[in-house]
């Protein structure tokens, strides 16, 4: 990774919204302020590519959520059919299996100079040990987290997106140039929202995340660029960058 240029630079913003005219606006007041845009199911199913195009154009890179679960040939034909949207990032599930994985892998180069970079999403952070063991996994999460997420960097994928509290182990597990993604992220005068673990965005930098989500703190904020410059400031101070 390169060295933070700004404070916030590594900051995708989640745009889980249902209108276009309102992500638009917030990416047009966020551009050059933040790193890019993450686009989840909800976005997306209610206004598809069209609406992701909209929002793309305001020039921001775009993280695209979609978090892709099926049979490899199904993945593949899907990673491929998000190339004209050009995402930076685009995401599929690890549980999918490494032939899944590799076929998302392969689409993804087709683009050439312009290949998303493809994270895995290894167990859903809304799940603990207590669920694993409801789906018959005889392992622990952290065990389980770090074996997908090193079957994924195996499979030519270039990162997961993952949880504050497994930063470390999966950053000693695959690498310094494994790309980790990680939400849950709150500064510290916003509300945790339904997180139950929270970082601040120092926090989360200083344990090596290279890109951090953050959506309602930015999003639902009055004047989000406001919001976005508050986060600067107390990365700043606590990280000595900008
Ligand atoms: O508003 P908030 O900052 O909580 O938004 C977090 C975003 O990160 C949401 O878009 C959520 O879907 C996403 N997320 C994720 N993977 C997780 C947890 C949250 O992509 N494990």
């Amino acid at each position: 990774m390169t060295p933070i240029r700004t404070p916030t630079d590594r900051i995708f913003v989640a745009l889980d919204l249902v209108d276009v005219d309102q992500a638009v606006a917030i990416a047009r007041a966020l551009a050059g302020r933040v790193g890019g845009v993450k686009i989840g199911k909800q976005f997306f199913t209610a206004n598809g590519p069209e609406g992701v195009r909209r929002v793309a154009e305001i020039g921001l890179p775009l993280f695209l959520d979609l978090k892709f679960h099926d049979i490899p040939s199904t993945v593949g034909a899907a990673v491929r059919a998000a190339l004209p949207m050009k995402p930076f990032m685009l995401n599929v599930h690890a549980a999918g299996g490494s032939r899944m994985m590799r076929a998302a892998a392969e689409a993804a180069a087709t683009a050439g100079d312009a290949r998303p970079r493809v994270l895995a999403v290894t167990v859903l952070t809304s799940l603990g040990d207590p669920e694993l063991a409801e789906l018959g996994m005889p392992v622990t999460l952290r065990e389980h987290v770090t074996r997908l997420a090193v079957l994924a960097k195996s499979c030519g994928l270039d990162g997961v997106v993952c949880s504050c509290s497994e930063l470390m182990a999966i950053r000693g597990a695959c690498g310094q140039d494994f790309i980790l993604v990680c939400p849950g992220i709150r500064p510290t005068w916003a509300a945790g929202d339904d997180h139950r673990r929270l970082l601040t965005p120092a926090e989360a930098l200083a344990l090596g995340a290279d890109y951090l989500v953050i959506g309602r703190p930015i999003v639902k904020a009055d004047d989000p660029a406001a919001a976005v410059a508050r986060i600067g400031d107390e990365i700043a101070a606590d990280l000595h960058v900008g």
